[in-house]
């Protein structure tokens, strides 16, 4: 339904109408709705890449305004004058642990009540404006703290300088808007873009997505060391190079292969493990290399070359991350399957080891920033924003994606990995010879990230929906259902024989 409504309403905004949402409240359905609706006109409009920041700047607005009238509700609540000083102060002490505490009782209240917040949408000769409206005016202290705020945010020279300020204050109180604006800068749309204005008994903040966005390079001491992190990992030893040469050939003898792995003990345990790994081509607990090579074949022989490579190199130079390789496995099993299950059974190997390698950049993001990263998650959790990309790439300039891309790219992987880890979070992005083999790696991805409660199901592009004839709910959960049955059937097959 969700679909079908906003497709409508982003037609109407192509042919140049105003388009008109009302609400009271920023609960999960209208969040999604709005996710959707603007998915859709950004990417019309070509500017699928500001999604994120647009929905997260676009959000901090909303629960700003709602907040508004959250607040002149709470106030009315308990008969307290708002322009009386001291009334004032009291109720805005109580009203903060209110607004956490009864979210219910104001989102039912509100509902009753006349206070709207009203989003409007319309394209103008310079791109176009996204209006939000709360029907009430701004009090004398607030238009005090925007402005302290915006003046504070400007003063910033990077995201890092915020963090350094605020790193005790996980609760985002006043980071919001700080925030807002860094991203704004940062992204390329510009913070001259958001305008606050309070009269005639409304606020508003308005929002220009202009037409031309140029992105300034975003260069901070977290990016320079991540950079120089990067750039020191090792290359692929020079007997792997050989050997996936060597596997490329097509009169290389099996032995040939197997006797040469058999003299790295590493390489060779690392193939065994790999070749036994869930979701791989077979059930049957390989034991040795020279089994391995003859039932997983020269292909994927080469395949797991380049994902045993990756993974021992990450792991003789950074502590284990068992955690992430889990995720990784379970995502290269499901990228698989899907491909095997919905029609894009040629890339079925493709999309196994897009999953095992796609996480890569965690890892070196996880080791060089393990403070930020962990306070960056606590943040996106605590606000629901979709994805921690986007505040990885606001405060450090760039993802974990990116990092993992350019890993990808030192080690002259092919084409299609890097580009399965650039945009596993984004395929809309992806170019278009790609799109195919991104989408499984980034439906693999979001399975995993369903199940660990960071994603849902309005949340999952809808392109990519359809591509894998998905776009039915019902059909959508039991998919997954077998795919997670599937792999835990696999993973006790596998352990149950060790
Ligand atoms: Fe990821
Ligand atoms: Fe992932």
């Amino acid at each position: 339904m969700i679909a079908m409504k906003t497709s409508q309403l982003a037609a109407q905004f192509d042919q140049g109408e105003t388009v008109c949402l009302s609400f009271h409240y920023h609960n999960k359905f209208n969040i999604s709705f709005l996710n959707s609706l603007i998915t859709k006109i950004l990417a019309r409009n070509n500017k699928v890449y500001l999604r994120d920041t647009v929905i997260t700047v676009l959000k901090e607005i909303i629960v700003n305004a709602v907040k508004a009238n959250s607040k002149r509700f709470f106030f009315s609540l308990n008969n307290l004058d708002m322009y009386n000083n001291e009334e004032y102060t009291r109720g805005m002490t109580e009203f903060k642990s209110f607004i956490v505490a009864r979210k219910e009782l104001i989102e039912s209240e509100l509902k009753k009540s006349n206070y709207r917040v009203k989003l409007y949408l319309k394209k103008n000769g310079n791109g176009f404006t996204i209006v939000v409206r709360n029907n009430t005016p701004m009090h004398p202290d607030e238009t005090l703290r925007v402005r302290e705020r915006i003046e504070k945010a400007r003063s910033y020279k990077d995201f890092a300088d915020v963090y350094e300020d605020l790193s005790d204050d996980t609760e985002g109180e006043g980071l919001g808007l700080l925030l807002t604006i860094l991203f704004l800068r940062n992204s390329g749309i510009g913070e001259e873009s958001l305008r606050i204005e309070s009269q005639n008994g409304f606020t508003q903040t308005s929002l220009l997505i202009p037409e031309t966005i140029k992105p300034g390079p975003i260069v901070n001491k977290i990016q320079t060391k991540i950079l120089n992190e990067v750039d020191e990992l090792p290359s692929f030893p020079e007997n792997i190079m050989e050997l996936i040469r060597l596997s490329k050939k097509p009169d290389v003898s099996m032995k040939e292969l197997s006797d040469r792995i058999v003299l790295d003990p590493a390489l060779a345990a690392s193939v065994l493990k790999l070749s036994n790994s869930a979701g791989f081509i077979t059930r049957k607990r390989i034991d040795s290399v020279h089994d391995a090579v003859k039932i997983i074949g020269l292909k994927n022989l080469n395949m797991i070359l380049v994902a045993s490579s990756a993974r021992n190199i990450m792991s003789a130079r950074y502590s284990a991350f068992k955690e992430i390789w889990n995720h990784c496995n379970r995502a290269a099993f499901y990228a698989r399957q899907i491909a095997l299950q919905k029609g894009y059974a040629a890339l079925a190997e493709h999309a196994f080891l897009s999953g095992l390698l796609h996480d890569l950049g965690k890892i070196v993001l996880l080791s060089t920033t393990a403070k930020l990263v962990e306070w960056i998650s606590d943040f996106t959790r605590n606000r629901e924003i979709r994805t921690s990309t986007v505040l990885e790439e606001i405060a450090i300039g760039m993802s974990h994606s990116t990092i993992g891309a350019s890993i990808a790219d030192k080690w002259n992987l092919p084409h299609y990995i890097i580009e399965s880890v650039r945009h596993h979070h984004s395929p809309l992005n992806s170019d278009a010879a790609f799109r195919d083999i991104v989408a499984l790696t980034y439906l693999a991805n979001t399975l995993c990230g369903i199940e660990s409660n960071r994603y849902d199901y309005p949340s999952v592009e809808e392109e990519v929906l359809s591509m894998f004839s998905l776009e039915d709910r019902d059909a959508f959960n039991s998919f997954h259902e077998t795919l997670q049955s599937q792999y835990e059937e696999h993973n006790d097959v596998i352990s149950s024989a060790s």
